[in-house]
């Protein structure tokens, strides 16, 4: 997630080299016992908790997948899984490991400075890091003004250390005359933010501070937070890094490089203010934490704890101006689908004190009993200030309504459907009205066209089923079913794409039927494979499987997975008994394909049923016959088209 300037760049020749030495076994072997079995290899899954191994690894698929918790990838995604490896890192990883050279593509000259300024920072602050840490244990200074205060809080060595905290000299050019002494160039010093023009001359931007880095994920420092010893009088509580090529505040949680680990094991991220909120909590022991700065959550920073996990916690105290700004981040979390909550931390303290206060016992247990479900928090706060008013009250209700139509990924229906009971019993109305509230919510977002995704534009069934609504179970049904049959079409593509299909190619025959009939499909992942296969075979490649299971897409490569399914397969004796009587995979996959194009067909066939149907109504007269004619010709084709099906039954 960390503005890396390295992504993207490795050349398309070093891929396909690391591709084409790609071992599963030995990728997924390096932190997974496995055993052989038959063709495939099984051993206890990484991604859940077992005692039998379900988790197996195909190496001629070059995929794995755990058939007890359904997790699938291949090595790409396997590191970025397990590593928490973003798309470039793993690839560096794998070429490492395999003695592949990396080649970078050509980049335009703009990209190339914006990289050497990238490399510089990094090399910049890597030193300056050093420089205050050394400061804070080898100058008098530093020990009697900076250390001791830091030991005043009751920060161990050990955690200065970990968290490489470091100590600004009071001289005001000290550390700007090392830096240029040791040639870096004052330009760049102003960037870093490190040094500041002070009548035209380089002086120190922090002075007599103590020096906080802050690491991106992969744990390189891309800034600075800088404390006042003591009290903050004139100056500024925290001196902070300006925005630069490498410090970008909206996608920085302080503290997320420590904590990565610890989240991913306890599935639980907990969100505090400040810096010094972060140290005590690992000092005590608790590690799953990182920090905001105060401010609301940004999009970038809420995918960056979502790629840990979907259970956010956030410990503030009550009435900081924290607690807002957090609020205000919320809604987006809910369309993230995190799971939020909140525990206040009493009047007067931070978790920083009161961890100290109470220890670490008595602090997990403050959390676990006090945290609140954030939805329901914002609710009573929101009663709060609305007290006997009625007409603010109806504000309260319209508020709520909003934040759960956002709740609308498919996924957390059930959750929505939780929050509407408790809240109508809370606010004491009538579910069905709440749940109508909503729907005119989700549809007001489907009429604005450029808000939500595509599949919200396009249907409208996902509202809740209730009282006003449009929504039917079946047209919920209609569009698994639609992606299912788009699904098979896309495996007998990948599949068998260049074997021949009476007298032309599988791939000629499927993009001749969708052309011809003006098909398409609804699933734009899959739409997008069926393009990038197109291209390519228009361009005179033969494209394979693997060709789409490497890709940064994760969608595609997920789908590509599902496509290939690591599965049980016929023993060859089997084959010999029975013979032709089995069924081989292709005979299936072409079956389900032919079927699929059938089922696009009359998906058609019925929309053009329905339309002129309409068209029929308003109608004038001199018209009405031709649009008869049209319906019973539709009809004929539909009608064709239900009994090719064969025995296929499709509602
Ligand atoms: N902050 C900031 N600039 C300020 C004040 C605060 O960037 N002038 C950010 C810092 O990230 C800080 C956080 O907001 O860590 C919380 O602020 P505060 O509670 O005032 O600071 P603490 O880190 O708790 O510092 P301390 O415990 O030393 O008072
Ligand atoms: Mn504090």
């Amino acid at each position: 997630m960390q503005p890396d300037f390295h992504e993207s760049l490795i050349s398309q020749h070093t891929i396909q080299q690391i591709q084409s030495r790609i071992d599963i076994i030995d990728i997924v072997g390096t932190f997974v016992k496995l055993k052989k079995r038959g063709t495939n290899y099984l051993g206890l899954c990484p991604f859940h908790n077992e005692k039998t191994p379900s988790f197996t690894v195909s190496p001629t698929k070059e995929i794995y997948k755990c058939f007890g918790c359904g997790k699938s990838g291949n090595s790409i995604s396997f590191l970025m899984d397990h590593e928490k490896y973003s798309y470039v890192e793993a690839l560096r990883w794998l070429a490492n490991r395999y003695n592949v050279e990396i080649e970078e593509t050509a980049v335009s000259p703009e990209v190339k400075l914006q990289q050497q300024v990238a490399d510089s920072l990094y090399i910049l602050n890597d030193y300056a890091s050093k420089f205050f840490i050394q400061q804070l244990h080898e100058t008098e200074d530093g020990t009697d003004i900076g250390l001791s205060y830091l030991k005043e809080r009751g920060f161990s060595d050990h955690i200065i250390e970990k968290f490489q905290l470091g100590y600004a000299p009071r001289g005001g050019q000290t550390f700007s005359t090392a830096a240029i002494a040791d040639q870096y160039n004052p330009e760049l010093l102003l960037k870093s933010g490190l040094s500041t023009d002070r009548n035209g001359s380089i002086a120190d931007n922090y002075r007599n501070r103590i020096v906080f880095p802050i690491h991106n994920q992969s744990g390189k420092v891309v800034g600075f937070g800088a404390r006042v010893i003591g009290q903050a009088d004139k100056s500024p509580k925290y001196i902070n890094t300006p925005e630069n090529e490498i410090y970008i505040k909206s996608r920085i949680l302080y503290g997320s490089f420590f904590a990565r680990q610890a989240i991913d094991r306890k599935d639980e991220c907990l969100l505090v203010e400040g810096y010094t909120d972060v140290i005590s909590l690992h000092q005590a022991g608790i590690e799953n934490v990182v920090a905001s700065g105060g401010t609301s959550l940004t999009p970038d920073q809420l995918r960056l704890i979502k790629k840990y996990t979907n259970n956010l916690t956030i410990l503030y105290d009550g009435d900081s101006a924290g607690v807002k700004a957090a609020l205000r981040g919320l809604d987006l979390a809910l369309e993230e689908g995190l799971n939020v909550k909140l525990a206040l931390i009493p009047d007067g303290e931070d978790p920083d004190s009161y961890v100290r206060k109470i220890g670490e016992v008595a602090f997990n247990k403050f959390v676990e009993t006090h945290k609140q479900d954030f939805v329901l928090f914002q609710l009573e706060v929101a009663l709060n200030d609305a007290g006997k008013d009625s007409q603010k009250k109806s504000v309260v209700v319209h508020q709520i309504a909003e934040t759960l139509s956002k709740m609308n990924r498919p996924e957390d229906f059930i959750r929505r459907q939780d929050y509407i009971t408790l809240v109508s019993q809370r606010l004491r109305i009538n579910e069905d009205g709440l749940i109508e509230l909503i729907n005119k919510q989700v549809r007001e977002k489907i009429n604005k066209p450029h808000q939500g995704s595509k599949v919200f534009q396009e249907a409208p069934g996902l509202e809740i089923p209730g009282s006003d609504s449009v929504a039917s179970p079946e047209t919920i049904h209609l569009l698994d079913e639609d992606e299912r049959q788009e699904q098979a079409v896309i495996r007998a593509l990948l599949d068998f794409g260049l074997k021949m299909y009476h007298s032309e190619t599988v791939a000629d025959f499927i993009f001749r039927e969708l052309e011809e009939n003006e098909l398409t499909f609804n699933n734009q992942a899959l739409e997008n494979i069926l393009r990038k296969y197109k291209e390519m075979y228009a361009s005179g490649l033969e494209p394979t499987v693997k060709d789409f299971l490497y890709l940064e897409d994760r969608d595609i490569s997920s789908l590509v997975i599902q496509v290939m399914e690591v599965q049980t397969e016929i023993s060859p004796r089997w084959q010999e008994m029975y013979n032709e009587k089995i069924p081989t995979r292709e005979d299936m996959y072409m079956n389900e394909m032919e079927t699929s194009i059938i089922y696009f067909k009359l998906r058609k066939v019925k929309r053009l049923i329905l339309e002129n149907q309409k068209e029929m109504e308003e109608a004038p007269e001199e018209e009405l016959f031709e649009r008869v004619a049209i319906h019973q010709q539709l009809k004929q084709a539909e009608m064709q088209l239900t009994r090719s099906l064969g025995t296929v039954i499709l509602k």
